[in-house]
């Protein structure tokens, strides 16, 4: 597969998705030997630069120990192309740029090839240029494939919407749909540690497990891009994608094989058992500068509106309702600018039905997803040495200790991958994506059209006040310590 010639267009070239997460991955995998030996990358934008402008801008978050024989020979297969979203001219001077580098290398347009077209766009321009690359890109003798960027719409009808333009100019097969949790190690590890070891699957349902909590906290505030984040929030920045994606993982049933379209199905069938989200089970907030005055506030930010109700913190109660999951609280959290950085999935047993030792605390499986992975199971053991007592251990897999010297491929790198080899396993489809809006379009209309308030946290703090009552009261989680 890797000699398959292949040409890979960034759209956004000059954007901060492409500078910080596009290119990084395509070195990484350029370094690796894992791009196509025979590889043309073109970056496409709006801005006037040339060629070494283009090269700076694209290796500016490269690492800084990066080999410099590498990025050069990297550059070399890196062009540019400056041009408008909306003109044709501009896209077809584009598509003589891949035919002219196509020409250069011998390459006929008889043989099989690749082109990818990676849209690092904002949406406002997604429809435009697509149909662009439809009319004026697009080679009908070789595979294409389009990847996409969330957002993905802001609610249903808004989806629909982009998912019937896209559909009617790309087949679904030609449709990438990134959501870069589901490239994350420790996502894509919880299918292998599900369906590869006996003991887990025995316990995964209903009758030993008593709530889920599926966590995502950032240390930061939306600073620089709030922006953009007022008119999505929390709910559509994080949770509609990221973490319904994980809970879709941790909660289907085990697909027919590996293959893109039994996993997606499995996760597809999850996601209609969810009822639409209610405004009793959710809480909302928004934070405000830190007392001594040293972090802004949320509405600090000039491009934020000062009567902002937009939450940056969420935290919401799920039901799957199947036979697997009923009765299961299904806790989705996501915050900006608390107290730490964390991505995880908790998933608390119920109580020990004995009465051999009085007062235990419950089991707990932790699929720690940044910044450490890890893998640990709240276990019960004798206290070690001469006392009888409990105590609360770990059965640990970290991977820092287990695997020191493998290096954790960034999402993305792994994601570019995977459409260069066509897979889609990892990628939303667009079933899957009209059920995730339709489990919280209702949530989010009602907070808009009620203008409900969320509640104030101070940055760098847990929360909201009453956060973790909240888990207690409305999910049934217990506190492990003995
Ligand atoms: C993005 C959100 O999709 O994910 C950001 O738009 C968020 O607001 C980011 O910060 C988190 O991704 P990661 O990989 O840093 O956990």
């Amino acid at each position: 597969k890797n000699d398959v010639p292949t040409t890979i267009v960034v759209f956004g070239a000059s954007g901060d998705l492409a500078k910080k997460k596009t290119f990084p991955a395509l070195f990484h995998l350029f370094e690796q030997g894992l791009l196509p030996k025979r590889v043309s990358i073109i970056g496409y934008a709006r801005t006037q630069m040339t060629i070494d402008e283009f090269h700076k801008r694209a290796t500016s978050h490269f690492s800084p120990d990066a080999k410099k024989d590498s990025v050069a020979a990297f550059l070399k297969v890196c062009n540019y192309v400056s041009g408008k979203y909306d003109v044709d001219a501009d896209f077809q001077a584009l598509r003589s740029e891949i035919d002219g580098h196509e020409r250069a290398a011998n390459i006929s347009n008889e043989c099989e090839r690749i082109h990818v077209y990676y849209m690092a766009l904002p949406p406002s321009v997604f429809v435009d240029v697509a149909g662009q690359i439809k009319r004026n890109v697009y080679d009908e003798t070789c595979t294409n494939r389009v990847v996409i960027e969330k957002p993905f719409g802001h609610d249903l009808e808004s989806s629909r919407k982009l998912s019937h333009d896209i559909g009617a100019l790309f087949d679904e097969a030609e449709v990438f749909r990134i959501d870069h949790y589901l490239g994350k190690e420790m996502v894509k590890n919880i299918l292998s540690l599900r369906f590869a070891n006996v003991f887990y699957e025995a316990v995964w349902n209903r009758h030993y497990i008593s709530n889920i909590q599926i966590t995502f906290k950032e240390p930061f505030g939306t600073e620089g891009r709030g922006g953009y984040f007022d008119e999505f929030g929390i709910i559509r920045d994080v949770m509609q994608n990221h973490l319904l994606q994980v809970l879709s993982i941790v909660a289907m049933n085990q697909p027919q094989s590996l293959g893109a379209e039994d996993v997606r199905d499995r996760k597809t069938e999850v996601l209609r058992r969810i009822l639409p989200l209610q405004l009793e089970d959710t809480m909302l907030g928004q934070y405000v500068g830190t007392k001594d005055g040293s972090k802004p506030g949320y509405k600090d930010d000039d491009t934020v509106p000062k009567n902002s109700i937009t939450p940056t913190f969420a935290q919401c109660v799920l039901h799957v309702d199947n036979d697997r999951w009923r009765g299961v609280p299904w806790v989705i959290k996501a915050g900006k600018a608390l107290d730490e950085a964390k991505m995880l999935i908790r998933i608390q047993f119920k109580d020990m039905p004995n009465a051999l030792f009085p007062k235990l605390a419950r089991n707990e499986l932790v699929i720690q997803v940044s910044p450490k992975e890890a893998v640990y199971i709240k276990t019960i053991v004798k206290e070690p040495g001469l006392s009888t007592s409990l105590a609360m251990s770990e059965l640990d897999l970290s991977y820092k200790t287990r695997y020191h010297d493998v290096k954790i491929p960034d999402a993305y790198a792994t994601l570019i991958l995977d459409v260069l080899n066509g897979d889609h396993s990892n990628f939303v489809r667009s079933d899957e994506l009209d059920e995730a809006w339709r489990i919280f379009t209702p949530l989010l209309h009602q907070i808009e059209k009620e203008h409900v308030q969320p509640m104030p946290y101070e940055y760098g703090s847990k929360g909201p006040d009453g956060v973790y009552q909240f888990v207690e009261n409305r999910a049934g989680y217990k506190r492990t310590s003995l």
